[in-house]
Parts: C-alpha cells; sequence; structure tokens
C-alpha cells in the first residue's frame, strides 16, 4: 500500500491509473477508522481497480464550537487497518494540501444542507461538500463509497456530484452496527459506559417504528412519536431531531407512502450521535 501526502503525488498516481484504463475507487474518511470505514473499503476493492482511501479531518466542516481538536486521530491504526481491508493508496494530505492558501471557494447544495443535521450544524454540509468536491477533482474516482449511516450526507454528495456534471457514482453502502445494534462511529469512543449502554436505543426506537410502519402504519407524526417516546425510556439520551422526511428532497413528509428516511439525532453526554432507517423500500 502506498501513502501518499501530497495532492500533486496523488495527482499524478491517479492519472497514471487513468491512461492505464483502471477503474479508481475513493473512499473519503476523516480516520480513526472502524468496521463501518472498512465496509466501504471492501466493497470499492470488489467493484474497482484502484482503491484510494483519504484521511483527512476537515476543519471546514466542524462549527466553532465543535470537536476538531478533540476529533480522535490514530494513523498508524488506521494504516494497518486500510491495508488489510485492501486498500491500494492511503492519500493523507496536510491541512494546505487540501484547502490552498487564500482558499476562497465553497461548495453547496442549497436546500438539502439546511434540515435535519444542518440545523443544528450551520455550514457543516458547506465543508462536507467543498472538501469532497475537491477530493473528486484531485482523485477523478470513477465511484466514490459514502456510507447510508450519514444518510444527508450521502444525498447531498449525489446531488451535487450531478449538479456539477461529476460522472463518478456516488455509491451508498449500508451501516455497519456493532452486536447490539449502535451504528458504528468514529465519535462512539467519547460515550462514558453507561453512556454506551444507553446509545443502543437509536436503533431500537427506528426498528420499533421500522415494526410500525410494515404494520401498515404511514402517520410521519405518530412514526416520530414512537421513536421520541422509546428513546425517552431512556434518561442518558437527549433528543436533537426526530424527522420523517422524503428520501430524495429531505423535505418532511406526513405520510410515508414511497421511500422515506427516519433519521434521529440525540446526545448522549457530549456525544452526538446519528441513526437513521429507509422506510418504504
Ligand atoms: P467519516 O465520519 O470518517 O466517515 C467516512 C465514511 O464512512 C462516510 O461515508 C460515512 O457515512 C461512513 N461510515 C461511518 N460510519 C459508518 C457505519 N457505521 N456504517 C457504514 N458507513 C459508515 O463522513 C465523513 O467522515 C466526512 O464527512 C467526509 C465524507 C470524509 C468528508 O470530510
Amino acid at each position: 500500500m502506498d501513502t501518499i501526502a501530497t495532492t500533486e503525488r496523488m495527482k499524478q498516481l491517479a492519472r497514471a491509473a487513468a491512461r492505464a484504463g483502471r477503474r479508481i475507487g475513493l473512499v473519503p474518511t476523516m480516520g480513526a477508522l472502524h468496521e463501518g470505514h472498512l465496509s466501504l473499503a471492501r466493497r470499492a476493492r470488489a467493484e474497482c481497480d484502484l482503491v484510494v482511501l483519504s484521511i483527512y479531518v476537515n476543519s471546514l466542516q466542524f462549527g466553532p464550537s465543535e470537536d476538531f481538536r478533540a476529533y480522535p486521530r490514530d494513523p498508524v491504526r488506521d494504516g494497518a487497518l486500510a491495508r488489510g481491508a485492501g486498500v491500494d493508496a492511503l492519500f493523507v494530505p496536510d491541512e494546505g494540501e487540501i484547502h490552498l492558501d487564500g482558499h476562497r471557494t465553497r461548495v453547496e447544495v442549497e436546500g438539502l444542507q439546511d434540515t435535519l443535521c444542518g440545523r443544528s450544524r450551520p455550514g457543516h454540509f458547506r465543508g462536507v461538500t467543498t472538501v469532497v468536491a475537491k477530493l473528486l477533482a484531485i482523485v477523478r474516482p470513477a465511484a466514490a463509497y459514502f456510507g447510508e449511516k450519514d444518510a444527508q450526507q450521502l444525498r447531498i454528495l449525489r446531488r451535487m456530484a450531478r449538479d456539477l456534471h461529476d460522472d463518478c457514482i456516488i455509491v451508498g453502502c449500508p451501516i455497519v452496527r456493532e452486536a447490539d445494534g449502535l451504528a458504528m462511529s468514529s465519535r462512539n469512543v467519547y460515550l462514558t459506559p453507561d453512556e454506551r449502554r444507553a446509545a443502543p436505543v437509536l436503533h431500537r426506537a427506528l426498528r420499533a417504528a421500522t415494526e410500525a410502519a410494515r404494520g401498515g402504519e404511514a402517520s410521519a407524526a405518530r412514526l416520530t412519536a414512537l421513536v421520541r417516546e422509546t428513546i425517552a425510556g431512556e434518561p442518558l439520551a437527549r433528543i436533537d431531531y426526530v424527522e420523517a422526511v422524503d428520501d430524495e428532497t429531505l423535505e418532511p413528509v406526513r405520510e410515508v407512502r414511497g421511500k422515506a428516511v427516519l433519521a434521529v439525532a440525540a446526545w448522549f453526554g457530549r456525544a452526538r450521535l446519528i441513526d437513521n432507517v429507509v422506510l418504504g423500500c
């Protein structure tokens, strides 16, 4: 596995691969790798000739009072895990390699960026789309792999690629969970033992709503109320939002008829966790 620290070298490698007709798969991450990240790398390995995994903790997507400095970083472990998942090139640029001195450009996907997590994290998705647009420009992958865990991010990035006429296929991959249902996340390390025991309530609540929807309940108000009530049974959880939204536009739905995303965000101590389920598919 190659470890690449500069944009110039990354571009050279990508150009050489393209000339050789090799299909590049890109897996963008912020490191502190876990099985969720590795599932994306394995999927890219199965579908592409050259797998690039980037690790870049993108300051632009963190708010002023968020955890940019505290965000877990473990480059040695990450390298070993990436290699084990079949990654060919680990792209680990410094801040200045991605956001050039005096950079002025931002990429925004209007509307989609302002709901759900965007409401509680203003500017967050603008930071995500800006960095991912740059990574796509540097690596020029045929496909880029993202997790359904970040449902809003995935839909925003799909729309961005389409709107920018970028032919890169944005591939969504299933949520990888711990044995007790908690969605894997680099931020789970912030949980105290008690919070860790409490956190699977998010998945339990979404499962209860999925069952209700399967049983014929279509009212978004009743489904979200069921999620809220289940989470309310866990005193260590503080709900940020529970919403049922259209799978594509992310606008709130009143009735779950077509595909809809039931999404939740909640605080457990200093960890803000998110989870979701797609209904009606
Ligand atoms: P990060 O949180 O490191 O996640 C990198 C990718 O892994 C994202 O596509 C995310 O959805 C996926 N992922 C995380 N946990 C997962 C899980 N339990 N199951 C499946 N996939 C999971 O998301 C980001 O980084 C950043 O916003 C980034 C896209 C890299 C831009 O900076």
